[in-house]
């Protein structure tokens, strides 16, 4: 049996605790178009694919997850496709110090209320209305975007798009949807977002 799965010309291996790339990640990965020698951030990196992606367009890559296990797939995941890259074990930008030209993050955004039980739950599970970790990292991406630089946010239509064009204007913060994609019941939307 093939122990990777190749996507966007990645070869990426799985760990059954890390989330595996879906429909989500290959909307964000739509729009990792960075320039060489760029500053990026992949926020909640799981298995790398968008930093990974962003290395092969030359960039300087930092990915940083709460999951020990997405960063050492992720290093795992570099190593097979002769990629360097970064890691940083960081809650939101915790651990995080530096601004970026661009920040990529695809949140746990699924509707569930209840305790994340495990690491692939904290992985997809946003809480009541699914913007328990959208909510937080909305007020911090001022701090860590460069004056000209770019940040691009995954959710779903079922998060609110209003609640986060409202919350972003609150932050002087400029949006444009830039991706849309059905997939049964929601719509996936990437925001970009810059001053
Ligand atoms: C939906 S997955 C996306 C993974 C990958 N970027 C992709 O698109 O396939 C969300 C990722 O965010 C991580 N995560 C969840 N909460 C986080 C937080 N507070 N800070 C940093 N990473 C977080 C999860 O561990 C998971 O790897």
């Amino acid at each position: 049996m093939k122990k990777f799965i190749e996507l966007n010309g990645l070869k990426l291996f799985k760990e059954k605790e890390v989330y595996f790339p879906r429909e989500d990640s290959l909307l964000l990965a739509e729009t990792v178009k960075v320039k060489k020698n760029s500053n990026v951030l992949d926020l909640g990196c799981g298995t790398g694919i968008i930093g990974l992606l962003a290395v092969k367009q030359k960039a300087k890559v930092l990915c940083a997850d709460v999951n020990t296990k997405a960063l050492k797939l992720t290093k795992k995941n570099a190593e097979e496709n002769n990629l360097k890259i970064k890691t940083t074990e960081s809650n939101l930008f915790s651990n995080i110090k530096e601004k970026f030209d661009f920040i990529f993050f695809n949140p746990p955004y699924v509707i569930e209320e209840g305790n994340k039980k495990d690491l692939i739950e904290t992985a997809i599970n946003g809480g009541k209305k699914g913007r328990e970790i959208i909510d937080l990292f909305i007020p911090q991406i001022k701090n860590h975007l460069t004056e000209k630089g770019n940040c691009f946010l995954l959710q779903s239509d079922l998060n609110g798009i209003k609640e986060t064009t409202k919350k972003l204007e609150k932050q002087g913060l400029k949006h444009l949807i830039i991706k849309r994609k059905r997939i049964f019941f929601e719509e996936l939307i990437v925001f970009k977002i810059w001053f």
